[in-house]
């Protein structure tokens, strides 16, 4: 499904109603109606229902949504907020009707009304907030600050019109404060902003409604911006055949695990099993690969020494063999901060001509020596935390963390990658400038191996015969769908790695009922 920003929403609104012919004021009213649908069996025949109403637009739905109520016998009352003389268009039209029916409408121009606001908003159980939708473009102040604080602090049920007042809808942000909103209704597609944490804090639960704009009014706008819903996965998932045999559903090479952290090769091994993988060759230090033998007895154990500072020429000529038996590669997990890792990431990056995916030590050996990349054969997709992600380019990680889709697609464009940026919204970025977020997975997610479990999954897809774009963006869906699952059954606080590992064979046959 495609997520657009304010200017593609905008762009979306102009094409449907100056083109195709559609007025303004007949979207304006299928909004409201979708809002009322969507909200009405939440009102009681008791609710004092209070919308808050500001000057552009999205304060348009508010008086239809407001109308509409009214005349379905729910007690409303209407408060703008700001200048209602420059109320214009079809929110003026909307308002003039509101007028007409005698709707019980209040204004919040100035301080002397604040009092008046606080009872109102006090007094009533569900606020709509219709203040600011896509138009907000600056910083929040004055009343219109003090009226989302007032909001905030009322015992009430809260619904967002379009997007909560204060979340900028394209990265997120809050300008300055938000409504905290229980439920937001928005129209046609979702907004980046969203999706995006913080703005994502601030949303409930989200609701996208049709509001009659035809679909030629979407596709003909290039968004670059997609999420991965339950209904798309199916298509994404690899086929399986009757006439099979394990060589046809890839033949991965794992590259993880060294004394320190042997079970993160563990991890990764065994999830790309449980991914469907056909068969995985687990290429660790030897010291430790009886862990491995032991933990994973499906997998083929090779091993190599660390007794050097530099892998020894059998270690490489075996490593060689490798590169030639594998379809994929996942290289890094628990692999150690060392010079022999950066030695095997550059002989496979060097060598290999299929794609890879480059995860944690392989990373913190990219960012000591980027010029790896430049030396390539094979595809590669890299697959960063934001501390890895912070290494790798030199920025700050608050800047990462405000930014993300911003650096992971300069990243993907810059040195021609697949970037899976992963933090509470993870985003994956193609180096065609697609990017797709994230949107399932839970806190309890943030847990030891976690992301060794992702790099186990992706390189099963690869091995399968995705492509790297959607081996990453149907990896990232399986392993936080995975990790909602587990989540579901011993709740966040106790959910380990190998929860998540658990819970990949029934996320991949549930999405294809
Ligand atoms: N402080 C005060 N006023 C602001 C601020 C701010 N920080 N930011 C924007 N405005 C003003 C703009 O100058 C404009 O008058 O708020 C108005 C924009 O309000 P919106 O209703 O958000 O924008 P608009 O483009 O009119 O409508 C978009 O309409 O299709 C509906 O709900 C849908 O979100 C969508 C909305």
């Amino acid at each position: 499904m495609k997520v657009v920003k304010s200017y593609e929403m905008k762009e979306i609104d102009r094409y449907t109603i100056e083109e195709i012919g559609i007025p303004g004021i007949v979207l304006m009213e299928n909004a409201a109606m979708s809002v009322v649908s969507e909200t009405i069996q939440l009102l009681k025949e008791s609710n004092n229902v209070v919308i808050c109403c500001g000057i552009g637009n999205n304060g348009g739905d508010g008086f239809a949504i407001g109308r509409i109520l009214s005349c379905n016998n729910v007690k409303v009352s209407i408060i703008i907020i700001g200048d209602s003389s420059k109320i214009k268009g079809d929110a003026k039209i909307n308002y003039d009707i509101a007028r007409q029916l005698n709707i019980d409408i209040h204004e919040f121009y100035d301080d002397k009304q604040i009092d008046e606001f606080k009872n109102i908003v006090n007094d009533c159980d569900v606020i709509y907030d219709a203040i600011f939708g896509t138009g907000l473009c600056r910083e929040i102040t004055g009343k219109y600050l003090e009226a989302i604080k007032i909001i905030n602090r009322a015992n009430a049920y809260r619904i967002a019109i379009d997007i909560p007042s204060g979340v900028n809808s394209d990265d997120g942000q809050i300008l300055g404060d938000s409504v905290c909103a229980d439920k937001t209704v928005t129209f046609c597609l979702p907004k980046v902003g969203l999706l995006l944490y913080p703005g994502a804090n601030y949303v409930g639960d989200l609701v996208v409604t049709d509001i009659g704009i035809p679909n030629i009014s979407v596709e003909r706008i290039n968004s670059h911006t997609t999420i991965m819903d339950d209904n798309l996965a199916r298509y994404f998932i690899p086929n399986r055949v009757k006439m099979s045999h394990k060589g046809s559903y890839g033949k991965v090479l794992v590259i993880a695990g060294t004394s320190k952290m042997s079970g993160a090769a563990v991890l990764t091994s065994l999830s790309a099993y449980r991914t469907g993988a056909g068969l995985v060759k687990t290429f660790i230090e030897e010291s430790v690969s009886s862990v491995v033998t032991t933990k994973v007895p499906e997998a083929v154990v090779e091993t190599y020494s660390r007794a050097d500072i530099n892998i020894s020429n059998e270690d490489k000529e075996k490593l060689l063999e490798m590169l030639g038996w594998a379809d994929t590669i996942a290289i890094g997990p628990g692999l150690g901060n060392d010079n022999i890792t950066r030695e095997i990431l550059e002989i496979v990056i060097s060598n290999f001509n299929k794609t890879i995916v480059v995860d944690a030590d392989g990373i913190n050996a990219l960012s000591k020596d980027k010029e790896i990349l430049n030396n390539r054969k094979c595809e590669v997709i890299i697959t960063p935390h934001l501390g890895e992600m912070s290494r790798l380019i030199d920025y700050d990680i608050g800047e990462i963390t405000n930014n993300t889709i911003k650096v992971a697609v300069e990243l993907s464009k810059n040195y021609k990658i697949t970037c899976v940026l992963k933090s509470a919204r993870t985003i994956i970025s193609s180096p065609n400038g697609m990017v797709n977020i994230n949107i399932y997975g839970n806190s309890g997610m943030a847990t030891a191996g976690s992301g060794d479990v992702l790099t186990g999954i992706i390189v099963s897809l690869l091995g399968q015969g995705l492509n790297a774009s959607d081996a990453a963006i149907l990896g990232v869906y399986i392993h936080s769908k995975a990790g909602d699952k587990a989540k579901d059954d011993k709740g966040e606080h106790g959910l380990i790695a190998n929860d998540i590992i658990c819970n990949i064979p029934y996320v991949i046959k549930s999405s294809l009922n």
